[in-house]
């Protein structure tokens, strides 16, 4: 019997194309780049399963290039956005993600960023590579105080209470938003739930979590900055969008908060016009999840998915159960 075809648009670890290969007929993107829609489209005809990346945008037409005997889009990620979610479920395909297994890395990449801007490292670091460097004096880079500041978390989900759990270390006050209270996690933490505008009032660090939605798409814009403290700092991990870029490139120019890191942006990988002109902002490339066990679990769930979906069984990491 001939197996069932597999196509992976882009490189994930070797260890996860091996488990795939001992299964399936795999086909993989071995060019490190996001392939274009016609190309996607071209490439996924026929196939059984796709392991998909947030870079692929899945649309309607991309799932009827695929053709009806295609079961699954496993997405190589636990973002989804990527994803035409209604048009899968209309046609009756699987799409699965990989949450709870990039939560320790996400959350610590968070507190990089976070101590990073505080600290003023990037900056400091340029100064010195640069040549700047003529000796020690006291007030040289002087940034902001962590420990016991508080700590906003905007989106309660596992990323967000793992960064809570970190900020205990540095013994710091947590208040958070989310569309539901946690009552055990407060109980547990010392965590306090707030409305928004007391979230943007009252934290010195805000860091962001929430999934990407029509409601959360620009959370943080002109108006919010004018709510937040001048000594403040916004760390996005979460998905660029959730903030509009354009007035953060305005607030951080202003001065209206003290800083930010950001690990995603509006428009990847533009940035918005600005950015890089200015010192006080941490920028890196989406790599809050890049850590080698965290990229080999992301394919063991990936995997799992579609071995189980290609043999008749439940996916175990399912975003639109309505099809199963
Ligand atoms: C995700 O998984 O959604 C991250 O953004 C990349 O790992």
């Amino acid at each position: 019997m001939s197996k069932a075809s597999v196509y992976v648009t882009r490189l994930i670890p070797e260890e996860n194309i091996d488990a795939l290969r001992a299964e399936f007929d795999v086909e993989v993107n071995t060019e490190d780049r996001a392939l274009s829609t016609a190309e996607l489209k071209e490439k996924v005809r026929g196939k059984s399963a796709v392991v998909s990346l947030l870079t692929d945008n899945i649309t309607s037409e991309v799932l009827d290039a695929a053709g009806p005997q295609c079961k699954i889009f496993a997405n190589y990620a636990v973002g989804y956005n990527n994803f035409d979610l209604a048009a899968a479920t209309e046609r009756k395909v699987i799409l699965t993600n990989t949450p709870g297994v990039l939560d320790d890395a996400t959350a610590t990449h968070t507190f990089t960023l976070l101590l990073s801007v505080a600290r003023r490292i990037a900056e400091a670091d340029k100064f010195v590579r640069t040549g700047g460097w003529k000796g020690w004096a006291p007030m040289f880079f002087v940034g902001l105080d962590v420990d016991r500041k508080t700590l906003g978390i905007a989106g309660l989900g596992r990323i967000g209470k793992n960064v809570a759990r970190k900020a205990r270390g540095f013994d710091m006050r947590i208040i958070y938003n989310d569309v539901q209270r946690d009552l055990a996690f407060e109980a547990d933490t010392g965590a306090l739930f707030v409305d928004k505008d007391t979230l943007l009032r009252d934290s010195d660090f805000l860091t962001l979590h929430v999934p990407l939605l029509p409601e959360t798409r620009h959370y943080i814009g002109a108006a919010e900055f004018r709510k937040m403290k001048r000594t403040s700092v916004l760390i996005n991990a979460s998905r660029g969008p959730v903030v509009d870029e354009k007035a953060l490139v305005e607030a951080l120019r202003e001065k209206l908060i003290f800083g930010a890191g950001l690990d995603v942006f509006e428009n990847e990988p533009a940035l918005a016009p600005g950015l890089t002109d200015l010192d006080n902002v941490i920028i890196v490339p989406h790599v809050a999840s890049a850590t080698p066990a965290t990229r080999i679990a992301m394919g063991d769930i990936v995997v799992a998915n579609i071995r189980n979906v290609l043999n008749g069984l439940a996916p175990v990491t399912c975003v639109n159960p309505a099809v199963l």
